[in-house]
């Protein structure tokens, strides 16, 4: 086991240089630290391929806690108003760090009912002072998940791609036609891989882009917003 931990350490440092290696071992160290800190369990990687075959789904990778930081740092929650889902939720980690915010509801969707059972575990035991006890964890494909007309802040942390990410932008978009409000999309993804997904959108407005910290260098975080009446075709006037 320490041979191996060597050995992957060894070829790190080779193929990225000491100082990019340690600025890793440091974010995984801060990233165990916030576990900790939040009480829960939600590090490491799982290959897609190990959660189902459909290559449009992405791995199980927690958003980095800086991330979560700043996107959290841009919302202001309105107590006991807003509806938080994150959809792709893993293990949770984006549910617990909303639950210590004063929303009214959280709801958490992924596919994989061991991630579901893992997130369910992880909320049990979350630590710091719990602001919203209201959370569903719904084990299902996001593309059979309706959205509930009350949700007001989206999160999305790349969790799929293609036509699934269309059908459920679909899905979002029907949701604000039938129920119209103002709610936010924080939408992350890897812009070395792929493009802004939610561009160019005529239901939604794009509010900003917030710098990532330099161990997120690849993660683009965007913000958008749609407005009472929007997801009925017509553009949304820019905020
Ligand atoms: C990159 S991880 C994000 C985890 C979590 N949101 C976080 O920020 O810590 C992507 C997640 O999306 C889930 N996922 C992939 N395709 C999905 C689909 N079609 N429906 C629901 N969840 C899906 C995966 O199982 C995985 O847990």
């Amino acid at each position: 086991m320490a041979a191996t931990l060597l050995e992957r350490l060894t070829r790190r440092m080779s193929e990225n240089g000491v100082r990019a290696t340690a600025a890793h071992l440091q974010m995984r160290a801060h990233e165990r630290y916030r576990d900790w800190r939040l009480g829960v369990d939600t590090c490491g990687v799982i290959p897609s391929s190990e959660l189902g075959d459909d290559a449009a789904c992405i791995d199980y990778e927690p958003v980095n806690y800086r991330c979560l930081d700043v996107a959290f740092n841009y919302l202001t929650v309105r107590e006991g108003g807003d509806v938080f889902l994150d959809y792709g939720c893993g293990k949770g980690r984006a549910l617990a760090y909303a639950a210590t915010f004063p929303f009214r509801r959280i709801i958490g969707v992924d596919r994989v009912p061991e991630l579901c059972a893992a997130a369910e575990e992880n909320l049990r035991r979350v630590k710091p002072d719990i602001q919203c006890a209201d959370i569903d964890i719904v084990a299902a494909d996001a593309r059979e998940f309706e959205l509930p007309g009350d949700v007001s802040v989206i999160f999305m942390f790349n969790p799929f791609t293609g036509q699934i990410l269309e059908d459920v932008q679909e899905k979002i978009r029907q949701s604000l036609a039938r129920a119209p409000r103002k709610t936010t999309i924080i939408y992350l993804y890897p812009h070395n891989r792929q493009e802004d997904a939610f561009a160019g959108r005529p239901w939604i407005t794009k509010v900003c882009e917030l710098p990532t910290s330099s161990w997120s260098s690849i993660v683009t975080l965007v913000v958008y917003e749609s407005a009472p009446g929007a997801g009925n075709g017509q553009a949304v006037a820019a905020v």
